[in-house]
């Protein structure tokens, strides 16, 4: 974590979730992080200043208009290493997004050149509202990092999405974007710049029953790194995960559990997506009935061995194929434990893949819980790219670099 000695710009503004930005505010501290809290006058309203005052590094503050520093947007601005909003609502991302300064927050916002990480909570009704949603859309655009609201209680009793997201993956989120780690080498700094990329992670679990899933050795780490680095590289990066882990900065996280889940998410946004990468373990077969109860050994196994009639998942990447857009780039993956290379090159022409990412899972340090990996790239022509064995983020820079230049081809 690279928090200790970086001066963090804490902009709270007035939601009821402000409270938790104390915690983050705490933790941030803890951290060695040097705060230096801003809270909108709406903020003043949910939270004590005495209390951010006691916890930051530096008094709060309030206002633009302050007797001993006159431009004091300028000077926090200049001096951060990043600006994290922790609530942002609705009407603060509508102001940085229009570029309209009110207050000391949006002014230092203007005033930054820091990266800036914003972390939006607000009521499900105004979450979903095309406005903010294209605001976000515009902020992402220009590099704004966002950490997503989840589902959860939110005011007044009401449950559902756009709950401010909990503060320790804020600060993750924080040392992650100060991390180097999210610094992409030379060269490929934006090349996914504007690009949208939906990626998929994980194994699927398939219920038997309330209590029993069928799911495989998937970890959801290789889907996560394509996220991230795609994210690194300017790309607006939408992640469908199976795995219960905080998303990367700037990636937009859904939680699926089953294949049927993934595929009603995944298909109607692929038709948007420039680039589509399955790298989610979809499983082939799913329990014909699942149980509403828990099922009792006697049921399960009433005459002889337990017996869970199966059925097949339909292969939503066959569809993607067929309904591919020119110029859309579609990627698959293929583990297998024999003939890697003629399974891989016969999914990548059965699907109508632009390119296979395929891994030999029974090799040492390879795929599934392993934070390595090697793969072969396979594609158009008789493409082949060997990548050994490596950290899965160096893995995902390979695979991003062969869509780069699929894109590359396609548009020449
Ligand atoms: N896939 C999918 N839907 C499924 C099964 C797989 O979208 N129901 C996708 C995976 O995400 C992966 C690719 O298809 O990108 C290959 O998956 P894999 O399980 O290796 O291939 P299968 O076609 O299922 O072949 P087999 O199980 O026979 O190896």
């Amino acid at each position: 974590m690279s928090l200790a000695g970086r001066r963090i710009v804490l902009g709270v503004t007035g939601g009821i979730a402000a409270y938790k930005a104390i915690d983050v505010c705490r933790r941030l501290v803890d951290a060695g992080a040097h705060v230096a809290p801003v809270l909108t006058e709406g903020a003043t309203h949910f939270v004590g200043e005495t209390t951010f005052s006691a916890l930051a590094s530096e008094p709060v503050q309030t206002s633009l208009w302050h007797e001993d520093s006159p431009i004091p947007h300028t000077r926090l601005g200049q001096g951060a290493d990043l600006v994290v909003v922790a609530p942002a609502t609705a009407r603060v991302l509508s102001a940085y997004a229009h570029g309209y300064s009110d207050d000391l927050l949006t002014a230092t916002l203007l005033a930054t050149r820091a990266p800036v990480v914003v972390c939006p909570a607000m009521h499900t009704e105004m979450w979903e509202h095309p406005a903010v949603q294209d605001n976000l859309e515009l902020l992402r655009s220009r590099g704004v990092h966002v950490v997503w609201p989840t589902e959860g209680r939110l005011a007044g009793g009401d449950v559902g999405a756009g709950r401010l997201a909990e503060p320790a993956d804020i600060v993750a989120a924080v040392a992650h974007v100060l991390d180097g780690a999210d610094a992409p080498p030379d060269g490929r700094a934006d090349d996914l710049a504007g690009v949208s990329v939906l990626v998929t992670a994980g194994g699927t679990r398939e219920a038997i029953d309330p209590v029993r899933v069928i799911t495989n050795r998937s970890s959801g780490k290789q889907g996560y790194a394509l996220a991230a680095e795609a994210a690194a590289r300017g790309a607006r990066v939408t992640l469908v995960s199976t795995v219960e882990r905080a998303a990367p900065a700037g990636v937009e996280m859904i939680e699926v559990a089953s294949a049927a889940d993934m595929q009603a998410v995944v298909v109607p946004r692929a038709d948007h997506a420039d680039v589509v990468v399955m790298a989610a373990a979809v499983a082939d077969f799913r329990p014909v009935v699942v149980a509403d109860h828990k099922l009792k050994k006697h049921e399960l196994a009433a005459d002889g061995p337990p017996h869970i009639v199966l059925e097949p998942t339909h292969d939503f990447l066959v569809d993607l194929g067929r309904a591919k857009r020119p110029g859309q780039v579609l990627v698959g993956f293929a583990a297998e434990t024999r003939d890697l290379l003629d399974n891989a090159r016969a999914k990548l022409e059965r699907k109508n893949l632009d390119l296979i990412v395929a891994n030999d899972v029974s090799a040492p340090g390879v795929g599934f819980e392993h934070d390595t990996n090697a793969v072969v790239l396979l594609g158009p022509g008789g493409m082949r790219q060997d990548v050994p064995l490596t950290d899965k983020r160096a893995v995902a820079r390979a695979v991003l670099d062969a869509v780069v230049e699929l894109r590359t081809a396609t548009s020449s």
